[in-house]
């Protein structure tokens, strides 16, 4: 402001100087006042607070972080797989999102695939405060496998099944033909996830409800727990080796995570019930699966698939009801009445 002043003045001097008549110079003039300061702009926003809302790295967040860095998910081999466009909505954090926003059956593939990771199923850094916890999305979910007729709602469960589900059958067996059927291809079946399947049950799990002497029904689970996987496998963890962000049920040197089963079992029954129902259904699926070696739609290992060869409708139904309950992985716990009559109407079929 001074120097403003002083330029004003500067100038008026020089105006006067060139208008009137020399005459000798008088003495200096007094200093001017100083003007008067200008109003402050608005504060800006200070960023690091709502950074803080994550960042500041409370014991409650490194939890989680550390829980994750024991989860499969964080490990994983397959991300590679993210660069084929069939692979990546459920290989990579890339694909998923795509599979999200542009829809169902993205099938880009991606240079730089990333596992899945925070960004995956939480939005992270849209509005950098902690509203970014929530999911990317928590629609009902469509079945692959039969995408116009059959739709899933697991509450949270269903970031998870938009990637645990089954791939689309092909060859899809259907017991009103009487044609037979030739694989192709030794990867016949469901893929490696078809957890949604399996808890979604009676007429919703791309199975094939072969008649028999068992009626298909669902387990309570079903239609019980409004949140799907994330109840059982997102319970208060063991530490970083199960529960919580790790993911998984069971870890070798503590066991089951049974903290989501205690609103309605102890976790003495829980373990209990689990023990039972997959001694019971690994016994089921031996049987059946001795069965399908016989009938020469399993090779001799009782793993890999025959190809080139033609069965009946009903024989590739019932292996294509062993392989999803294999591929399940939970042997039988996500659906226990329904794995015990899909594996037992399966296996008379056969006989
Ligand atoms: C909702 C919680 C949340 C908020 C709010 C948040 N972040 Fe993050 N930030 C994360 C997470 C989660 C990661 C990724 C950690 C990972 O994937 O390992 C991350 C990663 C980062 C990274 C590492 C580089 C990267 O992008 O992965 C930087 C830098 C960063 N954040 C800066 C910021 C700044 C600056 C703000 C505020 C303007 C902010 N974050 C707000 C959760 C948050
Ligand atoms: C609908 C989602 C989905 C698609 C599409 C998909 N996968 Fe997967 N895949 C999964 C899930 C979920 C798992 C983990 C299942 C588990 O461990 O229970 C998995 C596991 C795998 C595994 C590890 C198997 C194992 O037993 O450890 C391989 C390998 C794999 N997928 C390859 C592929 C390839 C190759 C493609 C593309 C041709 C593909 N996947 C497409 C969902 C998918
Ligand atoms: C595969 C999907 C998935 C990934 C990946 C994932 N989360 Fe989560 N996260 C969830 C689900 C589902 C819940 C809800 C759990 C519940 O309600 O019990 C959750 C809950 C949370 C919460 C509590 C949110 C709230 O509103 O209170 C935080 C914090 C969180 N996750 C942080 C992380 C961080 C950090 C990472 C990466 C290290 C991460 N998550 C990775 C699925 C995921
Ligand atoms: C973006 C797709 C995707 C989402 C979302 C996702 N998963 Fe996965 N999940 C996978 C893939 C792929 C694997 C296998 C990784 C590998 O083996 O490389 C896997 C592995 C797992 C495993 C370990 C399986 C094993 O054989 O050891 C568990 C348990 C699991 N997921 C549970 C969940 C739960 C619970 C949720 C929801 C909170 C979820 N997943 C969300 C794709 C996904
Ligand atoms: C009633 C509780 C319950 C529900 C609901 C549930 N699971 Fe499981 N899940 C289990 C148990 C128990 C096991 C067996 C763990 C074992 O024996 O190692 C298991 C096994 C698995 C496995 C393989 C083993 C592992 O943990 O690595 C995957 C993958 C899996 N579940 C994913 C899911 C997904 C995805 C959903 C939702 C569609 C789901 N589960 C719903 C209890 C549950
Ligand atoms: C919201 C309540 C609820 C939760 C949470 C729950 N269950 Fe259950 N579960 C039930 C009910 C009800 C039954 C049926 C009554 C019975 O058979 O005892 C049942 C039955 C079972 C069965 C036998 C299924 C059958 O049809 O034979 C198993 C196994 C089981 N639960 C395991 C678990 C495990 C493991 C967890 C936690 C990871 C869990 N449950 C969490 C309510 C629940």
């Amino acid at each position: 402001m001074k120097r403003i002043i002083l330029l004003l003045a500067m100038g008026v001097a020089i105006f006067m100087a060139s208008c009137t008549k020399e005459g000798p110079a008088g003495p200096k003039g007094d200093p001017g006042t100083n003007g008067t300061n200008g109003v402050n702009g608005e504060d800006g926003v200070d960023a690091s607070i709502t950074c803080g809302e994550c960042h500041d790295l409370s014991d409650g967040l490194v939890a989680i972080m550390a829980q994750y860095e024991h989860s499969k998910h964080y490990e994983t081999e397959t991300a590679f797989e993210g660069s084929r466009g069939t692979c990546s909505p459920c290989h990579t954090s890339q694909g998923f999102r795509g599979m999200i926003t542009s829809g169902y059956f993205n099938d880009l593939a991606y240079e730089n695939p990333a596992p899945i990771n925070c960004r995956t199923c939480h939005k992270i850094h849209e509005t950098y405060t902690s509203e970014d916890w929530n999911f990317r999305t928590t629609a009902p979910v469509r079945s692959r496998n039969d995408s116009v007729n059959t739709t899933w709602d697991m509450g949270k469960g269903n970031t998870c099944i938009n990637c645990h589900q089954s791939r689309n059958i092909s060859p899809m067996p259907n017991l009103a033909s009487t044609d037979s059927i030739k694989l192709t291809s030794s990867r016949f079946g469901p893929h490696h996830g078809p957890q949604a399947n399996m808890l979604a049950g009676v007429g919703k799990s791309s199975c094939v409800e072969i008649p028999g002497s068992v009626n298909y029904m669902n387990s309570s689970h079903t239609n019980l727990l409004t949140d799907g996987c994330v109840t059982c496998h997102m319970g208060a963890p063991v530490g970083t080796l199960a529960g919580g962000h790790t993911f998984t049920m069971y870890n070798e040197s503590e066991g089951y995570a049974l903290n989501g089963c205690t609103p309605c079992h102890t976790t003495a029954d829980a373990q209990a019930l689990i023990e039972n129902s997959q001694t019971e259904i690994s016994d089921l699926l031996t049987q059946l699966q001795t069965k399908l070696v016989e009938k020469g739609l399993l090779k001799a290992d009782g793993v890999s698939i025959v190809t080139g060869k033609k069965f009946p409708q009903v024989q590739m139904a019932a292996l294509l009801n062993y392989l999803t309950i294999i591929e399940d992985k939970s042997m039988g716990v996500h659906n226990v009445k329904y794995s015990k009559a899909l594996l037992t109407n399966s296996y008379e079929a056969l006989n």
